[in-house]
């Protein structure tokens, strides 16, 4: 079966599609027949080495963090009724390859019937990052919230979030992207590529910042502006606010199962939607990356297999 392989820290460019022998079973093993993973941020800053201090990796290795696929064979001590059945989760041993053995339990949640494999494989690096950030920030329904990233696998989910909380919502996206922003329902919106301070002046005064974006310059302009912010960031560990009353956070915590389970279910009711960008097939996963990391994000990019 194929894979694709991480073998240097050269970056996008140098992931190479490789042969390799089908996982081996175990009683603990599920085998799943891999039909999407999710193109995000995580894979290019591993493949160019620069997660190395936070979650050291070693080379060889099948890149990927989280897939959607079908249950194909169940091993003895895990549940008979996986078999057959829609499923996503993370695998430790990468992910983009034809076949996964999950061998882990907790990693892998079954998919509901009204739930499609492709938008609950948006979920992971994505709607679970903007619920994370929801909770963190302690989100109330008459905060005004201003969200950098807005377009992007997490932010398009953040938006449909924050709107359901009945929060105001200023979104930092690109001209081309407005109406994009405004579907997912942004109340006002932000083209960060032209003068951010006098745009600001047009919105109404935030009191909390969510950032997806990981830009130091960026958030510095916003936290110039203000005098009280509350600051929660997903890309950026350590931010020092320009102004000291302001307060900053960051997390990369895990959401546990409830949090998936409250995820698929709001897929389920349609109270948030996925945005699937383009589906490539896995192949082409170096243009796949290349699309995702520098062209304007509209959701997610996903593979298939
Ligand atoms: N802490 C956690 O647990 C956690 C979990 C998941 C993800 N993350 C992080 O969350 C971040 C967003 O992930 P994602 O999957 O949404 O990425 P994505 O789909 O690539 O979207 C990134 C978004 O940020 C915008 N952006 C990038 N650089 C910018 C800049 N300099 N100024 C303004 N906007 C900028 C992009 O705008 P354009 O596309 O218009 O350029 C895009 O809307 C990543 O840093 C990722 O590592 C953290």
């Amino acid at each position: 079966m194929k894979a694709v392989i991480q073998s240097s820290f050269e970056g996008i460019t140098a992931l190479k599609l490789r042969d390799i022998l089908e996982p081996h079973m175990s009683a603990m093993s599920v085998l799943i027949k891999n039909r999407y993973t999710p193109v995000i941020p995580w894979d290019w800053l591993s493949e160019e080495g620069q997660l190395q201090n936070f979650n050291p990796v070693k080379l060889p290795r099948i890149i990927g963090y989280s897939f959607g696929g079908i249950v194909e064979k169940v091993g003895a001590l895990r549940n008979q009724k996986l078999l057959g059945k829609k499923v996503f989760g993370f695998n430790p041993q990468g992910t983009h390859t034809q076949l996964i053995n999950s061998q882990i339990p907790p990693l892998l949640i079954e998919v509901p019937t009204k739930v499609s494999l492709e938008d609950a494989t948006t979920i992971i690096g994505g709607a679970d990052a903007a619920l994370l950030a929801v909770k963190q920030s302690k989100i109330r329904h008459n905060d005004i919230v201003l969200v950098t990233g807005a377009t992007g696998g997490v932010g398009s989910y953040l938006i449909q979030l924050l709107k359901l909380m009945k929060t105001t919502v200023i979104a930092f996206t690109r001209k081309e992207n407005y109406s994009f922003a405004q579907n997912l329902g942004a109340d006002y919106i932000i083209d960060f590529t032209q003068d951010i301070k006098h745009q600001l002046q047009l919105v109404p005064k935030p009191n909390k910042i969510i950032d997806t974006a990981g830009s130091v310059p960026l958030l510095d302009t916003i936290s110039h502006n203000y005098e009280k912010l509350t600051i929660f960031s997903l890309s950026l560990p350590k931010y020092k606010p320009i102004n000291s009353i302001q307060t900053f956070s960051f997390s990369n915590k895990s959401i546990g199962i409830k949090g998936y389970q409250q995820l698929l279910s709001m897929l389920e009711n349609k109270q948030i939607s996925a945005s699937i960008n383009q589906i490539l097939p896995f192949q082409e996963v170096i243009q796949a990356q290349q699309i995702a990391k520098f062209r304007p994000s509209q959701g997610r990019i996903l593979l298939e297999y």
